[in-house]
């Protein structure tokens, strides 16, 4: 295991970490245990319905399942999404008022919190001026150049509009680059839903137990091969049968799509050894862990360079922004410069580099990780505690802003430790929690995130409200 946050399970406990600076946000009372309501539930033909289960029941005439990603649909853990009018900080807001301390922001772009008068502003200022021109902008060009700053593997760079988009392009690139078809990826992690890439994958994939999903013609399935997290000698063994036709490895350098597992030692190192030998090309998606664990990513946590990047989320700051970039002799082969296609009509659009920019201003700040990391990781050891205190088998374990929650006895690092965790219990302790006003992920396969505006007092109160949730759950 890398040295990268807490992790705690029953009762060893490592403590560490300095108390933090807190960023002065608008800040409102926190609220007793069970949250607060306003205005919520009304009377339709006899029963009552909140105002969330009236938007639900709408959103799924028109849209599939009533969301637009599967996750949001609360399948896994049951009951009604939240639908959310606000955020602000570290709370947002459900259609029935409800205030949540929120543990999601928005699966991790919201690292600096919702609606951060920065982030705002910046978007604010530049709308006006332009929503998007298909043509070249100077602020885009300052994103490229900042990106390449912050990570100095990244000779190059091309802005995308998610994250799918930037992991899409990056195995075309290295299959354009390398000639060849096949590529590796590892069983639970995600990495958007290209094709190739929606092989045994984790997120929603995983939630829903369907980590492959039909209409991957079997043609490009068969070109995927996927391979156990932390598995070096399965990787080794693969490379010595196949390794001529394998143009890439992509991986999560921290898997945070099977719920949170980290990197075994020696094993980001071994993937950079194995690409080396066969000439074939080490892709790090950090679309989650990029500026969420380190000011460098995982790359900059281990010293380990991979050839391509995969960015999005907090690059964007709550807006759609992803990139992929790398080395230049790999970059130089994307049109038009070279024969592999990538394109986007919103690529690099004003609105939303601004509201990254902006963003990542914000974490530049002197200390923003140190902090970050400590009120993680007090959540995580706060969370242990209370769970170890109501004799509830639980582990947790924190890298940088990222956190994980398993209701085993202690933290897996590998899919199958991950997929034996308590299901049901987790699902029991979410509901215990969201009852509670504490939105954390409606599945037992997502990391959680913490924002730089999360106070010690929001901690502790989650804690508080976590620990009435262990001792039912007992
Ligand atoms: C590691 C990783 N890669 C890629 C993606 C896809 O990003 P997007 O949802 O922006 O398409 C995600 C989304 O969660 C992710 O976590």
């Amino acid at each position: 295991m890398l040295p990268l946050g807490g992790q705690r399970s029953g009762g060893s406990r490592k403590r560490g970490g300095t108390h933090s600076r807190r960023r002065a946000a608008p800040r409102r009372e926190l609220l007793p245990l069970g949250g607060q309501r306003s205005g919520g539930s009304r009377k339709r033909g006899g029963t009552s319905m909140s105002r969330n289960d009236e938007l639900f029941t709408r959103a799924q005439r028109t849209i599939p399942a009533g969301v637009n990603s599967p996750v949001r649909a609360f399948r896994s853990v049951g009951g009604t999404p939240r639908f959310f009018e606000r955020g602000e900080g570290a709370y947002v807001w459900d259609a029935d008022g409800k205030r949540y301390i929120d543990y999601v922001g928005s699966w991790g772009p919201a690292i600096v919190g919702h609606a951060h008068p920065a982030v705002v502003k910046a978007v604010v200022d530049i709308a006006p001026k332009g929503l998007s021109f298909g043509a070249p902008t100077e602020i885009e060009v300052e994103m490229a150049e900042k990106l390449c700053r912050l990570l100095p593997s990244l000779e190059m760079v091309r802005l995308v509009s998610s994250g799918t988009e930037a992991t899409m392009s990056a195995l075309r690139l290295a299959r354009g680059y390398t000639g060849r078809s096949r590529i590796v990826k590892f069983e639970g992690c995600y990495h958007g839903h290209g094709d190739s890439l929606l092989v045994k994958a984790g997120s929603g994939a995983l939630t829903f137990g369907q980590p492959s999903s039909a209409g991957v013609p079997e043609a490009i399935a068969n070109e995927t091969i996927v391979l156990p997290y932390n598995d070096l000698p399965a990787v080794e063994a693969a490379f010595a049968k196949e390794g001529k036709h394998i143009a890439c490895i992509i991986v999560e350098p921290i898997a945070g799509n099977m719920n949170l597992i980290m990197p075994r030692a020696g094993f980001l190192l071994g993937l950079r050894t194995v690409c080396d030998k066969y000439g074939a090309v080490l892709i790090f998606d950090e679309v989650m862990t990029g500026f969420r664990v380190h000011p460098r990513g995982v790359q900059g946590l281990t010293g380990i360079t991979p050839d391509l990047t995969t960015l999005g989320k907090v690059i964007g700051g709550g807006m759609p922004v992803g990139a992929f970039g790398g080395k230049r002799a790999i970059m130089e082969k994307i049109a038009p410069l070279g024969p592999v296609y990538q394109a986007g009509t919103l690529s690099g659009n004003p609105v939303a580099v601004a509201a990254g920019l902006a963003t990542l201003k914000e974490i530049e700040a002197p200390g923003f990780y140190d902090a970050l990391s400590a009120r993680t990781k007090a959540l995580t050891d706060g969370l242990a505690s209370a769970a170890k205190r109501a004799g509830v088998p639980f582990a947790a374990q924190s890298a940088g802003g990222m956190f994980g929650v398993y209701f085993a006895a202690a933290v897996p690092d590998s899919y199958d430790a991950v997929m034996a965790c308590d299901k049901a219990r987790f699902a029991k302790f979410f509901h215990a929690m969201l009852d509670a006003g504490v939105y954390f992920a409606p599945s037992a396969f997502e990391a959680g995130f913490v924002s730089a505006a999360h106070t010690a007092e929001d901690v502790a109160a989650t804690i508080a409200r976590a620990e009435a949730a262990f001792s039912v759950l007992r």
